[in-house]
């Protein structure tokens, strides 16, 4: 079998969940390894006997790859994907695409003009209890969803970059537009596109965390282009309880994902067999990964479930929330 040259831009904590299952994959080969931080990627290539480079286009002008994990922060992004749309390699870009909107447009742009095959690693697209909620919510709209994250307050950590990125404004977004982004997508994916939202955020709650900008909680309402209607939350100032939840109400079916894992409840009106139950999977990264690598290798995006297109609308959607804060008014979304 042909091995496809695969390459990371970003070595951290996200770019580790996928190396293990990658260097294991018959059809790679795991090549380039970029950071800005060239220890970090000089440490990934002596692990798995590839290359190791500071900036995109030095990578990818040294050699060739076949595809591309593009594992940045939200504020890093922009030169990694313009650089792959340049060499016409085909990228995975790690959710949220980006920070900001109009720098994700041009990517989007420069993407659609080369006709380049992507991917976002909204990976609990994949689930199976995921498919069947869609299955059933395409034929039967869902009338309300709610969801969202809640967690405890960050201790940030010198020794490991995203706890420190991760509690600036001005570099994650906040924890609505970067972790609950996967719920916002979840949310598109099931339910269709959102109109409109109004939100409020909370501050003031998370006290003496050094370097921390962002928004304690927030709560967030919308108007769904179905005529449906949503609430969405984040909170990362709960001590001492919290969680992932996503509930999906329809007139004859209903679902309820928990955890991480996106564990299913599936019910359907009527039934006499009751609530279908399915567990998430544990490896989720796998499953996302070996889709991207097959849609390259047959040169198919449709067996891509995120493409940058689609990435780009979840992050107008987590965006909107923002403004809607900023605003103290309803923003109304695609306009
Ligand atoms: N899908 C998921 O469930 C999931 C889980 C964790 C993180 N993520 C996402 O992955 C992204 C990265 O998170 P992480 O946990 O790996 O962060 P991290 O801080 O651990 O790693 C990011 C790496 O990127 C490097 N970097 C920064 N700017 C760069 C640039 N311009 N060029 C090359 N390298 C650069 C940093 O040096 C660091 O090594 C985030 O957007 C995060 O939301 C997704």
């Amino acid at each position: 079998m042909a091995k496809l040259n695969v390459g990371f831009i970003g070595c951290g904590g996200i770019a580790r969940a996928h190396f293990p299952h990658l260097s294991k994959l018959p059809n790679a080969k795991m090549l380039g390894f970029c950071d800005v931080d060239l220890d970090r990627a000089q440490r990934a290539a002596d692990e798995f006997s590839g290359k190791a480079f500071q900036t995109p286009a030095e990578m990818l002008d040294s050699i060739k790859l076949d595809a591309i994990w593009v594992c940045l922060p939200p504020f890093a992004h922009g030169a990694a994907e313009l650089a792959c749309v340049e060499h016409g390699v085909p990228f995975m870009v790690e959710k949220p695409i980006n920070r900001s909107l109009q720098q994700a447009r041009r990517i989007a742009d420069a993407v659609a003009e080369k006709g380049l095959l992507t991917a976002v690693a909204y990976m609990n697209r994949y689930r199976k209890g995921v498919q069947l909620a869609k299955a059933m919510f395409d034929e039967d709209p869902p009338v309300l969803a709610m969801g969202g994250w809640i967690g405890g307050p960050p201790r940030p950590d010198p020794n490991v970059s995203i706890s420190m990125w991760w509690i600036q404004k001005d570099k994650s977004g906040g924890q609505f537009i970067e972790q609950v982004t996967h719920t916002a997508d979840l949310l598109r994916y099931l339910c269709g596109e959102p109109m409109q939202v109004s939100a409020f955020a909370a501050q003031g709650f998370n006290r003496d965390i050094p370097g921390y900008t962002i928004e304690d909680a927030i709560v967030v309402s919308i108007k769904m282009a179905n005529g449906g209607v949503a609430t969405m939350h984040s909170c990362c100032a709960s001590g001492a309880h919290g969680g992932v939840t996503l509930s999906v109400f329809a007139p004859k079916h209903a679902a309820e994902f928990t955890g991480w894992g996106h564990d299913a409840t599936l019910y359907t009106a009527g039934s006499k067999a009751g609530p279908k139950k399915v567990e998430g999977e544990g490896d989720i990264f796998e499953i996302e990964d070996k889709a991207f690598l097959k849609a390259v290798e047959k040169q198919d995006q449709s067996l891509v479930k995120s493409d940058y297109f689609d990435g780009l609308k979840t992050l107008q959607l987590t965006l909107a929330v923002d403004r809607a804060i900023s605003t103290a008014r309803i923003v109304k979304i695609g306009i």
